[in-house]
């Protein structure tokens, strides 16, 4: 990695004393003082890079990496000061202040937290925003690369397709996912049947520990290493960069969609998914989404839309002659499909135009929303008569704009074992579920609603989905599952309960390198790992 140039500052000191003094009315004076006098011996300065709520620019930089608007209220809980470091020097002092002063550091990259557990806590924290910190470096003849956290999946994939067009990575699906929260959860996408999880193909990191020390794979050691890899990175410290595996993706690429409505038999077609998804060749991947619809002629009749969502690592012809033999039910036909480079299947199920690539390099959502999400396993095949229950509360006023992905499991994702990292749900597994519910802004107050309407779904779900523990996975961050006591000693007992569902059997064992990285538990959230010291 290059190294950024590091700017000096002579007036420093003076700018931060006199700036903290400014501020002290607002209870963070001790953090800020800190800080300054961390600095006044270096040449490194951070002046640039630290926000008060007195900047002019502070509302708009906590804004920008906000991705559910959910947690953009006035009565949303606000950070006493946000750091956008720009070199990793700066890091290690804001985490001795931190520590110094009480203060709780709640790390971002792309914002993407379901539950906003990067910029939102209930004690003093900071943010440390990893926005500037995005650099990325392609080998393209050794197949890997080196990832700064802060950078998003899609400039990485933008970066790929720069050096190659048969080379890619398996990772998510929306570009604007930073790969510091992404890959530190497992992180999944449309090659997840071929290739695993973005964590799978993790060779070497680069993180900043509770003693600010500067770490790779080698000097953390194999437990670290394995416990950032799906554990969550929140719980471990600040994790600087990824080097990742690249992995091989032909010339051409096929998709396509295919919308089945109930009158089109949708549930059936979603029963039969369900036998076969698993199945498919590796090269071939089809999710479901399932949302509402208005049917009959004066749109005044409701109905339910499956759209059947695939690639094909390969070209037409193998496409149709798999789907003739594995699920001629879905009647593929060749004008369904659309054959293009893999880059473009990127921009496609992005909703982009597939011509121009720039949009992959931009982080900012075409559309943020309100919205609450939860996740589920599936391991055996749900009747027919539980689907058109799940219809049912699809009819529901709240469920307008609900929607349900289903993504099937199988291929590589069976040959991994459930302890290889802490990221467990592998063989065993037909497809994961992820439930959505979004509503709009003249809603916001009633929130409630929509809230209430998915824990009913979530409670209807439950017979038909996996069982102690009713998994969920880390990267779908759900608070209802449990949170820890905010206060005191996390408790072993209440951890458990979010734990087992994340990471089954790997939790204690995450819980013994929290335990050996973060004895004081200082990198702490409703769902951090808890230390055992
Ligand atoms: C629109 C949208 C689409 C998504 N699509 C997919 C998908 O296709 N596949 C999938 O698997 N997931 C998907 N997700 C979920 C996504 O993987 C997780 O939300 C992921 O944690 C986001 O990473 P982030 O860096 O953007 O989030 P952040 O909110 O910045 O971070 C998430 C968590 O990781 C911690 N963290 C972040 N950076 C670091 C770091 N450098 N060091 C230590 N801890 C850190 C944060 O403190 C927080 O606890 C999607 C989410 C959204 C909102
Ligand atoms: C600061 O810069 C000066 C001159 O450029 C150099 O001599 C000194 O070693 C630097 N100090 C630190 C702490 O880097
Ligand atoms: C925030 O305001 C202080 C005091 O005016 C200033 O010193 C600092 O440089 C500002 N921060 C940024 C990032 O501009
Ligand atoms: C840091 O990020 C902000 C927001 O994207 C940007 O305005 C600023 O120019 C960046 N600073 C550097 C040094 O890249
Ligand atoms: C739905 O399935 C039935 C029975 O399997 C079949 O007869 C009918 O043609 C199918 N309808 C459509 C639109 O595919
Ligand atoms: C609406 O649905 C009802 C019941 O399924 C059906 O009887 C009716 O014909 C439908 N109306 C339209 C306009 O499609
Ligand atoms: C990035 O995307 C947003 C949302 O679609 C758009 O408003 C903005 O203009 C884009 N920025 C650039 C530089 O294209």
């Amino acid at each position: 990695m290059k190294t950024r140039s590091i700017s000096t500052l002579t007036f420093l000191l003076f700018v931060i004393l006199s700036w903290s003094r400014a501020a002290s009315a607002d209870g963070h004076e001790d953090f800020l003082e800190c800080l300054s006098h961390q600095f006044s011996n270096h040449n490194n300065s951070i002046s640039n890079v630290v926000y008060t709520p007195k900047n002019s620019s502070y509302s708009s930089i906590l804004a920008f990496s906000i991705q559910n608007l959910r947690f953009t209220s006035d009565s949303t809980s606000k950070p006493l000061v946000i750091i956008t470091p720009e070199h990793e020097t700066q890091i290690p002092p804001v985490i001795r202040c931190a520590k110094a002063t009480d203060m709780q550091i709640r790390t971002r990259s792309g914002g993407h937290d379901y539950e906003g557990l990067s910029y939102v806590s209930e004690v003093p924290y900071v943010i440390l925003d990893l926005i500037n910190f995005s650099e990325i470096t392609i080998e393209a003849k050794e197949k890997s690369a080196w990832v700064e956290s802060g950078a998003t999946i899609g400039s990485l994939y933008y970066r790929i397709a720069e050096k190659s067009p048969i080379l890619g990575f398996p990772a998510g699906i929306c570009p604007t996912v930073g790969v510091g929260g992404h890959f530190s959860g497992g992180g999944y996408g449309n090659l997840l049947r071929k290739y695993g999880l973005a964590a799978d193909n993790v060779i070497d990191a680069r993180i900043i520990d509770v003693n600010g020390r500067i770490l790779n794979r080698k000097s953390m050691g194999e437990d670290l290493f394995w416990a950032v890899r799906g554990g969550g990175g929140a719980s471990f410290g600040v994790i600087l960069a990824w080097k990742v595996q690249l992995v091989d993706v032909p010339y051409t690429v096929t998709v396509f969609r295919i919308q089945r409505t109930l009158e089109q038999n949708a549930t059936q077609l979603v029963h039969r998914w369900q036998y076969v998804a698993h199945k498919f060749d590796q090269d071939l991947f089809i999710s479901i989404t399932l949302t509402r619809a208005s049917s009959g002629q004066d749109g005044r009749n409701m109905t339910i839309v499956a759209s059947f969502t695939s690639i094909f690592l390969g070209e037409v012809d193998g496409l149709l002659s798999l789907m003739q033999e594995s699920f001629p039910e879905l009647g593929l036909v060749r004008e369904d499909c659309t054959e293009m480079s893999w880059i473009q299947s990127i921009l496609y199920f992005a909703g982009f135009p597939i011509e121009s690539r720039e949009v992959l390099l931009n982080r900012t959502q075409p559309i943020v929303r309100y919205f609450k999400a939860k996740s589920d396993y599936v391991q055996k095949p749900i009747p027919e008569y539980g689907l058109e229950g799940i219809w049912r509360l699809f009819y529901e006023a709240e469920a307008e704009e609900a929607v349900i992905i289903l993504s099937p499991y199988g291929g590589r994702m069976g040959e991994i074992s459930e302890s290889a990292l802490p990221f467990p749900h592998r063989a065993n597994n037909l497809y994961k579920i992820q439930h959505l519910v979004y509503w709009e802004e003249n809603e916001a107050q009633n929130s409630n609603r929509y809230i209430n309407w998915i824990r009913r779904l979530y409670s209807y779900m439950a017979p038909y989905v996996s069982m102690s523990p009713r998994a969920a996975y880390i990267n779908y961050r759900d608070l209802d599952i449990g949170v820890n006591n905010n206060e005191g000693k996390i408790s072993y007992a209440r951890a458990s309960i979010w734990g087992i569902k994340y990471f089954k059997n790997n939790f204690n064992r995450l819980i013994r390198v929290k335990t050996m990285v973060d004895p004081e538990n200082f990198f702490r959230n409703e769902q951090s790992i808890p230390s055992l010291h």
